[in-house]
């Protein structure tokens, strides 16, 4: 394989992607789950988007923390070019070096956000975020997608005090995110582990990484 804009390494490391709505839990579920993969001694390297690289924290604050009363906010087109960006940069630079170097890599939000918000939020037609998409993420594809699932109405409550623009938009805008997570999860179920956000912590703490040992071959019986 050489030659093609999109050809990669073959990778013997696992990428596990954790999605969810605003406030749905899923970064302090990564948090707890890398933990528990590094004591039982797997390399981990953790990561998030958009984000995860200087370039893409640097975008990440711009996009989305970035207040100037002038500005228009961003079209969707914007919005989903910035938030390619710094997928692109996170995939060359930390997800691809890591899975060709075996480790178990943990992210939060991939390309599923971009479908999910940009897609069935923003009602974006699919070809231009799915080519947007596949170009900033290359060939890598999740092993297994954690989603959380939340009441928006929770979610948002949850995070209030985070407070960035895409929060603050319409909870009809949230509802459509919710529903289009469904819809990826049908498309392609066995990829997914589709969790009730609102379950104790430590209970979907146990429930993820048992599937994460099944996905990367750890803890079977023997
Ligand atoms: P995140 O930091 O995960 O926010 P939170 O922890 O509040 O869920 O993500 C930032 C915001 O960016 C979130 O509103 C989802 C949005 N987003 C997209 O719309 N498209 C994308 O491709 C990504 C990665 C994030």
């Amino acid at each position: 394989m050489s030659g093609a804009a999109g050809s990669v390494r073959p990778t013997t490391g696992h990428l596990i992607t954790f999605e969810g709505g605003e406030g749905s839990g899923k970064s302090t579920q990564l948090a707890a789950v890398a933990e528990r993969a590094r004591a039982a001694g797997l390399d981990v390297v953790t990561c998030r988007e958009p984000g995860g690289t200087p370039l893409g924290e640097r975008l990440r604050q711009a996009l989305l923390y970035t207040e100037h009363p002038d500005d228009t906010p961003p079209t969707p087109v914007a919005e989903l070019f910035v938030f390619a960006a710094a997928r692109a940069q996170l995939v060359a630079d930390v997800i691809q070096p890591a899975l060709a170097d075996g480790n178990l890599v943990l992210c939060d939000r991939f390309t599923d956000s971009t479908l999910a918000y940009q897609h069935f939020g923003r009602g974006l037609e699919l070809e231009t975020v799915q080519n947007a998409a596949l170009a900033a993420g290359r060939d890598v594809r999740p092993n297994l997608t954690v989603l959380l699932e939340l009441p928006p109405a929770v979610g948002l409550a949850r995070a209030a005090e985070q407070n960035d623009y895409i929060q603050r938009e319409p909870h009809a805008f949230h509802e459509l995110v919710a529903a289009g997570y469904r819809t990826l999860v049908e498309r392609e179920p066995e990829r997914w582990l589709v969790l009730d956000g609102t379950r104790p912590q430590a209970e979907l703490t146990d429930e993820i990484w048992r599937r994460l040992q099944e996905t990367v071959g750890l803890g079977e019986p023997v």
